[in-house]
């Protein structure tokens, strides 16, 4: 099997090995590109979040070596700066690292801190996309995010916003009227305040909204209700994390029809 080159751009040392940092998807092993399917069965080590599922985790040969590096909300998690380390640790051991990473890893994944110190520190890194859990949830729920008569545009925004600030906070009544459609990463635990700020913006309140959670595989479920009455209804349906928030009228263009069935795979890893 053959394992693609170190990107020839970087300069490292030639015993240093390649990390590729590349999206899982979002659950549904069917969701894997070609490429993270072959990097996965060829690699030496592989370092992975939470938001894998163990059937993916599978592909990578019994000898290789596996290291969780899982952030969840509320849970102790393996601060950035070791799971840097690790990696260039690995580097230095192994020819091919495979950085697993939930959905895409440039979109709300940190894919680009870890790719700009891998480079800082001499180590070949290339990025492989996968598909956004924004994108594919909602395609689970038979829910298009653009649509030619309910959404021109979309904007992908993250609800979580960390305490210190370390990243420019939304702009919440702003975004209300700046895009047709919202796909709210992380929104759960923020949602009420979001809903308010959106209609306080200029959104109907009775704009359709959507959470699906467990998106593409079991437990997969999708609630739908409005600005005004999303955030009671996600707290009394017991909604939970990892969900998807898909704010719009393409919401109310769902074709269930069309939906696939999700992957029969257990995510997260309990952990
Ligand atoms: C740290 S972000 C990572 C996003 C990821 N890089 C992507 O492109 O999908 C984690 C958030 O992605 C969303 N997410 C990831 N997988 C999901 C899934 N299968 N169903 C619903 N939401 C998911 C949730 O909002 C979760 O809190």
């Amino acid at each position: 099997m053959t394992i693609a080159t170190a990107h020839e751009s970087n300069v490292g040392d030639a015993t240093v090995g390649t990390v590729y940092l590349v999206g899982a998807g979002p659950g549904d092993p069917d969701l894997l590109t070609v490429k993270a399917h072959r990097l996965l069965q060829g690699c030496d080590a592989v370092v992975y979040d939470s938001l894998v599922p163990r059937e993916v985790l599978d592909l990578v040969p019994e000898g290789s070596e596996r290291h969780f590096v899982g952030k969840r909300r509320g849970h102790h998690s393996v601060p950035q700066p070791s799971t840097n380390a690790v990696l260039v640790a690995l580097a230095q051991r192994h020819r091919c690292v495979v950085r697993l990473k939930g959905g895409d890893p440039f979109l709300f994944g940190r894919g680009g801190e870890e790719a700009a110190h891998l480079v800082s520190h001499g180590v070949f890194v290339q990025v492989v996309p996968g598909i956004t859990s924004g994108i594919a949830a909602p395609a689970y729920a038979g829910i298009p995010v653009t649509h030619r008569r309910a959404g021109s545009s979309v904007t992908f925004v993250t609800g979580h916003e960390e305490i210190d600030k370390v990243r420019p906070s939304v702009n919440w009544q702003a975004l209300a009227l700046a895009s047709d459609g919202l796909v709210i990463y992380m929104g759960l635990h923020n949602l009420p305040r979001i809903a308010a700020e959106l209609i306080q913006g200029g959104r109907p309140a009775e704009t359709p909204v959507a959470v699906i959670q467990q998106g593409t595989v079991s437990g997969q479920r999708c609630l739908k209700a409005t600005l005004a009455t999303v955030a009671d209804r996600t707290r009394d349906e017991a909604l939970a994390s990892p969900s998807i928030v898909v704010v719009g009228d393409v919401v109310a263009e769902q074709i269930e029809a069309c939906a696939p069935q999700p992957a029969a795979v257990t995510m997260p890893i309990p952990f």
